[in-house]
């Protein structure tokens, strides 16, 4: 008898002591990760608040749940057709039991609405924000900072100057989401959704696309770099300098970011076909209406998504692509270097 109410107690225990540890676990357990602007602390102090009382409730119902199953077992003895007293109906329970969730809610409410401004910490137009715009495309993420200079797939910003993002998609719905800054942003085609934050530690953040948007969703990720600010000028200007010409290392980067998820990064095919060697590559007018019409034939499942819609206009993307292929001797298509075609 003994031996069966601590088993019945020890399998309740269990799974609370597993919850407990995880929880102290940090990172990867229940725990987000410690934020690094105003506004993800505000995200996690909700988070805390809000699983603080699911814990509550959980211990409370799952409490009563096994006390009332070891108080009221059936006893030896007791005829099987024997019912408990019926109980039709308990006007200060029911009141007390509807109350409470009631009470719950609008604390819920409250401390949302209250939080929601220093969530969206919308920076002011004499804060100096840094204003960078969000391209989600299948499968990566462009962005380009005012003065023109592009990155693909790892975002620069300095700590301590806030930051507002623009963001807009080209083909399907993605989400921007890098949890040790702040919440997630979808990217709607024909919409443009914005997302701001100052982020007050330096280092790197690891982010993913959290919106399934086809095939390679999953390598859809992104890393977002906090250095100092004068780090982050003398960066910004550097590639800007770069940039101006046919960049070698913008290229590589969209070679990576853009072709490689599909087509492998030695262009030998994956998901896509093998590219490498081939002629369009250093076609720069073939290629450039392949990357913003895409392709689509019939013949073979897959299609090509047009991922070069919203480059520059001035063609420097696409250029720097051309280099990159072209200084690339495993990529670039034979006899490229004398005269492409
Ligand atoms: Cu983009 Cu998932």
């Amino acid at each position: 008898m003994r031996r069966r109410r601590l088993f019945l107690l020890g399998s309740a225990a269990l799974p609370l002591l597993t919850l407990a540890s995880d929880a102290m676990a940090g990172n990867g357990g229940v725990a987000p990760p410690d934020s690094a602007t105003g506004s993800g602390s505000e995200i996690n102090e909700l988070y805390w608040i809000l699983i603080g009382i699911l814990a509550a409730i959980f211990l409370i119902v799952e409490g009563a749940l096994v006390w009332f199953i070891l108080r009221y077992r059936r006893r030896k003895g007791t005829p099987y057709e024997a019912e408990g007293p019926q109980i039709h109906g308990n006007t200060r329970l029911e009141l007390i039991w509807t109350g409470i969730p009631l009470l719950i809610l609008v604390i819920l409410m409250v401390v949302t609405i209250v939080k929601v401004p220093s969530v969206e910490a919308r920076p002011s137009a004499d804060e100096n924000p840094l204003r960078v715009h969000i391209g989600g495309h299948q499968f990566y993420w462009e962005y380009t900072y005012e003065s023109g200079v592009v990155a693909v797939d790892t975002l620069r910003l300095p700590v301590g100057r806030p930051v507002e993002l623009t963001l807009d998609a080209y083909d399907v719905i993605h989400s921007w989401w890098v949890p040790a800054l702040t919440g997630k942003r979808d990217t709607i085609p024909g919409r443009t959704n914005t997302l701001s934050f100052t982020p007050n530690k330096t280092g790197v953040f690891q982010g993913q696309c959290a919106e399934l948007c086809g095939v390679q969703h999953a390598v859809m990720r992104t890393t977002v770099e906090v250095v100092p600010a004068e780090e982050f000028e003398a960066w910004l200007e550097q590639q800007a300098a770069d940039q101006a010409g046919a960049s070698v290392s913008l290229g590589e980067q969209t070679w990576q970011g853009v072709c490689a998820k599909c087509h492998g990064l030695d262009g030998k095919g994956d998901y896509g076909p093998t590219i490498a060697g081939n002629s369009i590559l250093a076609d720069e007018t073939q290629l450039k209406q392949l990357l913003t019409q895409g392709r689509d034939n019939p013949g073979v499942s897959g299609y090509m998504p047009a991922v070069a819609l919203g480059w520059p206009e001035d063609d420097r993307q696409l250029r720097a692509l051309m280099a990159y292929i072209a200084s690339n001797p495993d990529l670039a298509p034979a006899g490229a270097g004398a005269q492409g075609g």
